[in-house]
């Protein structure tokens, strides 16, 4: 059974190998952490970081809650969630991020974590987010409308890993 659960150093290895299958397989839309960085004191190392972003304590940074996906012990993916609507995270990011591997994708995960997430979102008391999503990444696209999405716009826009793109803004109310 799929759940979502705070980061856990037991997990770590299936972390290391999601990391791995992305980079990999170079997909431009998501961009987990570099694999060859996960080493076995990685997870104590980035302890306090993750714990200052969890809290809104790194600067310039957004607050970022951050879930693992896995199922019975296989690591599966991520939800990611930022509790604040800055411009910033308006016109960038979102205030959603999910991920599946790719050796688990298209059995349901994807629409699992979300939905997930979604409850998670609407605990926190959020009575809305926003997914913000490359004009290509069809499947995110079509998971996102099952869910219920609503497209706000799609807008031109900038960042150094998928350069320039269109980009659509769903609206998903809790
Ligand atoms: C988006 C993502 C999380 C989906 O995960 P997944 O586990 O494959 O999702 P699911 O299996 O639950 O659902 C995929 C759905 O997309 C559909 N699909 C697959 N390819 C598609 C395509 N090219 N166009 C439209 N729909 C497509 C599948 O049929 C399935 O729908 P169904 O169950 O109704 O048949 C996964 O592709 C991923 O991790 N991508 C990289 C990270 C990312 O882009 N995250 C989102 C950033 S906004």
């Amino acid at each position: 059974m799929l759940k979502l659960i705070k980061r856990e150093e037991l997990y770590l290895s299936g972390y290391k190998e999601y990391c791995k299958e992305f980079h990999e397989n170079n997909i431009t839309y998501f961009c987990p952490t570099n694999p060859n960085a996960i080493d076995g004191n990685w997870f104590e190392k980035t302890k306090e970081w993750y714990d200052k972003k969890e809290l809104g304590l790194i600067e310039n940074q957004p607050k970022t809650l951050y879930f693992w996906a896995v199922d019975e012990n296989n690591f599966i993916g991520e939800f990611q969630l930022r509790t604040e609507l800055t411009e910033d995270i308006i016109n960038g990011i979102g205030s959603v991020g999910y991920s599946v591997r790719i050796t688990e994708q298209g059995k349901g995960y994807g629409q699992n974590i979300l939905k997930q997430g979604l409850d998670i979102a609407k605990k926190k008391g959020l009575d809305r987010v926003l997914l913000n999503i490359n004009e290509l990444n069809e499947q995110s696209i079509y998971v996102t409308e099952k869910l219920g999405g609503k497209l706000m716009d799609t807008i031109q826009t900038y960042n150094k890993v998928e350069g320039n793109h269109l980009m659509r803004r769903y609206w998903i109310d809790l």
